[in-house]
């Protein structure tokens, strides 16, 4: 979603914000903008790529300036729309929505500012223009107008003849940046990717945070109208993590990092010969003992990984788990469990339907809350008690990989831990799992070695306008989750379906023109799944069947197999994602896509 970049600096801080945009615009955007003071405001702005913003923005130079990518909300992708937004001198670029817009607008139109724009983002410029006839400071103008804001925010404000640049942060992400060197400066940015190029020391703010920064000084208030004082962190993020380096997408990328991703999730569980709850924290072996209910909140692919949680959770510590979506749950008149484990997942730790849902689950009283996360410091992470880092390292492109499979790993741990807790597992089993998991990076490499086979499947896929993804068991939200990857980057409308739902509805659309894809690993549930592909054979359906090396199926006219090199027992979801992952991106590459940022779609979801 949007982002935003701040800079003074003695240097020339054109290019610092126009490569802090491009760092950005993994989080998905239409039009891109800045402002600069020379000491009067210059603003720029594009519809589109950053590079078309950067080509306006050549042979300017200026040490205070602000920066956008804006993904719409209220109002068309255009130039009017993009930030920043002006009101007489004053420039603004926000991320987040303003919920009380409209009645503000009315009001500020009644004191006489015209309205250039459909966003509502303009309010906040002419409120803070507004406020400020009745207080000089701009700091304070910010305070005093971000108070009556109604919604979520990440702001950054700039005026003319002014040398400081005000932000501030309520339900939307933030940090500073605070220079180092000689050319110093202080920073700020949606994400610390943007600024890495000039500071890797960055402060988080926090929830109603507003701060001022000058080239030489950084000063924050809180919520609570005081000044206080936020550690700084030094960001561990390398830049190459966020660079392309020998791929063409961040996606390939990404699944190809799986088995790093994996083994670096995983060295927490290093050499040991047991499983400890402190693993999650360390208030996790009291809050985790005795829990005997779990509930999993997320959105989109982290909701996936929570519904394979809920076939591992039940099996292996025998405690109900149920999954909800986090924006259903959020509304949702449920019934509060305060002994309930409720655990959020999140890629980017920001989502705003998790992060509500997690305090909607709060404020009922259930307070043992545990945030799967790929980002230390989001505001997932900070609002639950316990926690489990993921270590994927920056997931750029929109659709998630390497963040799945990682909390995949995650989650198993956690079932193994409430297994243990529950006394459910043997001292073999408890050996046996850790192997795996162990093993797991080695098991993923050698799935990616599919890759050949798989595009020249994904050549097949191209022409089609429908899909089916069938699995059964743990592997029906690994169906859901290959169709969700179809569909994001590739356009192809796909469904995930559990295999035995067939012929409840879906067989009726299976015709030679709706490719079916199967998961059909050696478990259990084969021999239950053979039935339910002789189903779609008989109808004249193309099948596409992800078997493993020992899976007794056979290769026929209209039924087309690839296997997994090994049979991965209860991990084997980890493994069956990814060859999914790679027809998915192969089918983007075939139809011409943007792999990396598919239309309409932002990476951190940061608005509701
Ligand atoms: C799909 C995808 C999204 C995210 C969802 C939740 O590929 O990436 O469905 O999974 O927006 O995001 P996080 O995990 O950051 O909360």
């Amino acid at each position: 979603m949007c982002g935003i970049v701040a800079a003074t600096a003695a240097r020339n801080i054109v290019p610092v914000l126009i490569e802090g945009l491009l760092k950005l615009e993994y989080r998905g955007y239409d039009s891109a903008g800045l402002a600069l003071l020379n000491p009067t405001l210059t603003r720029l702005r594009s519809v589109g790529r950053v590079a078309e913003l950067a080509a306006q923005a050549e042979g300017q130079v200026a040490h205070h300036g602000i920066a956008h990518t804006r993904w719409a909300t209220h109002g068309v992708p255009s130039e009017r729309n993009a930030h920043p937004h002006v009101s007489a001198g004053l420039a603004v670029v926000h991320n987040g929505i303003i919920e009380n817009y409209a009645e503000l607008k009315q009001e500020l139109i009644a004191a006489g500012y015209a309205f250039t724009s459909d966003t509502d983002t303009e309010v906040i410029a002419h409120l803070i223009q507004e406020t400020l006839k009745s207080s000089a400071d701009l700091f304070e103008a910010v305070q005093r107008s971000t108070a009556r804001l109604i919604g979520a925010y990440a702001i950054a404000v700039l005026r003319e003849w002014d040398e400081t640049i005000v932000v501030a942060r309520h339900g939307a992400p933030l940090l500073l940046g605070l220079g180092q060197g000689e050319d110093g400066g202080n920073y700020a940015a949606s994400d610390a990717s943007a600024l890495l190029q000039v500071t890797r020391r960055m402060i988080y703010l926090e929830e109603g945070d507003v701060a001022e920064l000058r080239r030489d000084a950084i000063r924050i208030v809180g919520a609570g109208g005081t000044a206080v004082e936020r550690p700084a962190h030094e960001s561990t993020l390398s830049a190459d993590d966020v660079e392309l380096g020998e791929y063409t997408h961040y996606m390939q990328k990404e699944i190809f990092e799986q088995p790093q991703a994996l083994a670096a999730t995983l060295e927490l569980i290093g050499g040991a010969q047991a499983i400890s709850p402190n693993l999650f924290g360390v208030a996790a072996p009291e809050m985790l003992g005795g829990v005997r209910s779990v509930l999993v909140l997320a959105c989109g692919t982290s909701f996936h990984a929570g519904l394979v949680a809920r076939y591992w959770i039940e099996q292996l510590a025998g405690i109900p788990c149920s999954v909800e979506i986090a924006s259903e749950y959020r509304y949702r008149a449920s019934v509060p469990n305060p002994e309930q484990l409720v655990v959020a997942i999140s890629q980017s730790g920001e989502t705003a339907d998790t992060l509500a849902s997690i305090k909607h689950a709060k404020a009922q009283g259930m307070g043992r809350t545990l945030a799967i996360c790929n980002v230390p410091e989001s505001a997932i992470v900070r609002e639950c008690a316990l926690r489990f880092l993921t270590r994927a390292g920056p997931e750029i492109g929109v659709a998630s990989t390497k963040a799945f499979t990682t909390q995949l790993a995650a989650l198993f741990l956690l079932a193994v831990t409430l297994a243990k807790q529950s006394g459910r597992l043997a001292p073999e089993q408890e050996t046996s799992y850790l192997a795996a998991l162990r093993h797991l990076p080695v098991a993923v490499q050698k799935v990616l070695a599919l890759e050949d086979a798989i595009k020249a499947w994904a050549e097949r896929f191209a022409d089609k306008q429908h899909a089916l993804f069938l699995g059964r068991g743990h592997h029906y939200p690994i169906a859901l989750e290959g169709a969700l990857k179809l569909k994001e980057i590739s356009y192809i409308h796909a469904e995930g379906y559990p295999a035995g739902e067939l012929k409840h509805g879906p067989l009726a659309l299976v015709d030679k023109n709706m490719p079916v894809i199967s998961i059909a690993p050696n478990d259990a549930l084969l021999e239950k799944l053979k039935s339910n592909l002789k189903e779609v054979a008989a109808r004249g359906g193309e099948l596409y069947v992800f078997a493993d090396a020992d899976s007794v199926v056979d290769e026929e006219p209209g039924v087309h197999i690839l296997r997994l090199p090994e049979h991965y027992g209860l991990l084997s979801p980890v493994l069956h994602v990814v060859p999914l992952q790679l027809l998915s991106y192969h089918v983007a590459l075939v139809k011409g896509t943007d792999v990396d940022k598919p239309r309409n779609l932002a990476k951190s979801v940061t608005v509701e």
